[in-house]
């Protein structure tokens, strides 16, 4: 038998958000928030690959880009589903709206992501509606199967969302978005918002529902300990960057940007969880609309050199699965947990 490579479910390729803004007492000119800069990343189907890094670091604005909610300024985005491939960079019209039910997008606060004259019934049922994927008694079927899927019962169809615990609406949240039958669900830090006691149940029940509907996810979270709970291979992000890509176990065992060795720094041991969380690193991440020359890091990396701050190090990859953009990586021996 031959050995099938097979193709990543979605490519992404230099990808680009810039967002203008007007700058000068009069608004005379037109500079660019470098959100996203430069990324690439591929996706296999059926994995979890956690996107980290501090607020700011541009993981909204990649995810809503590859979901297209935004526009790429610039970069290729391909998907690969149903043997089709999408070039999902230039897709407009109907075929927009087509991809936007293959890929949806579980937000952070689950409090200002529905619509609370909107009951349980209708804010599930809308995507098969506007889609024409289900109405009347089909409709209400399809979406009570879901909500017993997610946890809440069929009592709950004509309830607002005021009636729900935090909890109990990102369930809402995730139902409206698996009950389309996404390829692909971007989840933008969908426990951030809610107890830490409720964070498990909700991360069980996205696993659980991604071995069922065999699902690929992107994860988003500022917080590490998030991303390793559920992520298969972990993408570090910083100033629109990406900064290191590579399997979980490696990432987190043997880090290879020095950024990545700060981020698992601030993980709090079991023993400093009361304390709360400590600081990344010292200092501050750069301006995005005037990034440096050199490494996007250095003001901050305890290991910079002038090469450092002169030339900007390229993603390349340093093992089997592993890819990094540091000049030094090679000479570090850098800590992980
Ligand atoms: N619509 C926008 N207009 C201008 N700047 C934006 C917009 N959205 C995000 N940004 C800026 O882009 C950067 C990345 O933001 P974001 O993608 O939300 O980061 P993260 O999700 O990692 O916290 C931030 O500096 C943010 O202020
Ligand atoms: S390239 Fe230099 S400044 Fe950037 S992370 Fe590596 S060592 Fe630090
Ligand atoms: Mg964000």
């Amino acid at each position: 038998m031959t050995n099938q490579v097979q193709l990543p479910l979605l490519e992404v390729r230099g990808l680009k958000k810039w967002f203008p803004m007007s700058k000068g007492f009069f608004q005379q000119r037109t500079v660019f928030v470098k959100a996203v800069d430069g990324v690439d990343i591929d996706v296999q189907a059926g994995e979890t690959l956690g996107i980290v890094g501090e607020s700011g670091s541009g993981k909204t604005t990649l995810g809503r880009c590859i979901s297209r909610l935004y526009e790429p300024t610039g970069g290729q985005i391909t998907m690969r589903t149903d043997g089709e491939t999408l070039d999902v960079s230039a897709l407009k019209g109907r075929e927009l709206s087509a991809f936007r039910k293959r890929a949806q997008m579980i937000f952070q606060d689950p409090y200002s992501s529905l619509n609370p004259r909107m009951t349980v019934l209708e804010t599930v049922g809308e995507p098969l509606l506007v889609n024409n994927l289900a109405k009347g008694k089909d409709l209400e079927e399809r979406v009570t199967q879901m909500i017993v899927q997610v946890g809440l019962r069929m009592e709950h169809l004509r309830r607002y969302p005021h009636s729900f615990s935090g909890g109990q609406r990102q369930r809402i949240g995730i139902a409206r978005a698996m009950v389309v039958n996404p390829c692909l669900v971007v989840a933008d830090e969908p426990v951030s918002a809610l107890d830490v006691s409720i964070q498990a149940q909700i991360l069980n029940l996205l696993k659980d529902l991604q071995e069922e509907y065999a699902l690929t996810y992107l994860f988003i979270s500022h917080a590490m300990n998030v991303v390793r709970y559920v992520s298969d291979r972990i993408a570090v992000m910083y100033a629109g960057k990406l900064v290191e890509l590579g399997s979980k176990q490696e990432l987190l065992s043997h880090p290879r940007h020095p950024y990545t060795e700060a981020l698992l720094a601030s993980v709090p041991k079991p023993s400093q969880r009361k304390r709360g969380m400590r600081l990344v690193s010292a200092g501050e991440p750069p301006d995005l609309i005037n990034l440096p020359k050199g490494c996007v890091f250095a003001s901050r990396c305890k290991y910079a050199t002038d090469q450092c701050k002169e030339q900007p190090p390229e993603l390349r990859q340093v093992g089997t699965t592993e890819y990094v953009s540091c000049h030094l990586t090679e000479s570090l021996t850098l800590q992980g947990i």
